[in-house]
């Protein structure tokens, strides 16, 4: 491990998308390619923290140095995240997929030759970076999630930090033409209980050690 000033913190992160199966060999996921979140994991590692990495199936590989931990569904990635814990921080930027199929079958699904059409039922998924911002004993000190927004980005992330209860919201502002989503740059507002700080664009391993730089502050000013 690094010497830095998060030698002996213990960080968790989650990162990448899920996929909902549909059947053993079709699912749903997302466009989420794991790239912030295994920037931030390596960002983390460089100033000396032990990182659990929870990550479903990225097209970005993990970084090194990082204990990994591969998930596919967003309920494998709950109870990984619950087996990693404790931990000083943790940091929510998977793209978790909101539902899963509630009827997925247990053999491929075939074409009947009929034209009968198959038909999903929907059940939500768990809501991970809730139900850690959210528990009774043996929170985090530092739980972060991420918002992904296209417009009235701080007011909207502003609610998202009180509705889940975690201390800050990183938001980015994915509207189609800023590149952003499944690109190489980020521009990001960070909510935490004083307000909102808008940071300039700049490139996802910057945003990564800049934030990766925040949360080891945070961690030595809570005196833990
Ligand atoms: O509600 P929304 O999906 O916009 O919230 C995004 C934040 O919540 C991200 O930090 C994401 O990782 C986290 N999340 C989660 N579990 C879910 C949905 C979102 O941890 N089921």
């Amino acid at each position: 491990l690094a010497d830095g000033p998060l030698k002996g913190r213990h960080i968790l992160v989650t990162s990448g998308p899920t996929h909902e199966p549909i059947d053993p060999v079709r699912y749903i996921a997302n466009r989420s390619s794991g790239a912030q979140g295994t920037a931030l994991a390596a960002a983390l590692r460089d100033l000396g923290a032990q990182v659990s990495f929870v990550t479903g199936p990225a097209t970005v590989s993990p970084p090194d140095g990082v204990k990994v931990i591969k998930v596919e569904t967003a309920s494998e990635m709950l109870e990984a995240v619950q087996a990693a814990l404790p931990a000083d921080a943790a940091i929510f930027s998977a793209a978790v997929a909101d539902w899963r199929v509630a009827n997925a079958a247990e053999k491929k699904m075939k074409k009947d030759g009929t034209g009968n059409l198959p038909a999903l039922d929907f059940a939500e998924n768990p809501d991970i970076l809730a139900t850690v911002s959210q528990m009774k004993t043996g929170r985090p000190g530092l739980v972060v999630g991420f918002a992904a927004e296209t417009h009235d980005v701080t007011r909207h992330a502003t609610e998202k930090r009180a509705r889940k209860g975690c201390d800050w919201i990183v938001a980015n502002d994915v509207s189609p033409g800023t590149g952003i989503m499944g690109g190489t740059e980020n521009a990001v507002t960070i909510i935490d209980a004083k307000g909102a700080e808008s940071w300039e664009r700049m490139s996802k391993a910057e945003v990564a050690q800049r934030l990766a730089a925040r949360i080891a502050r945070a961690l030595s000013a809570s005196g833990e």
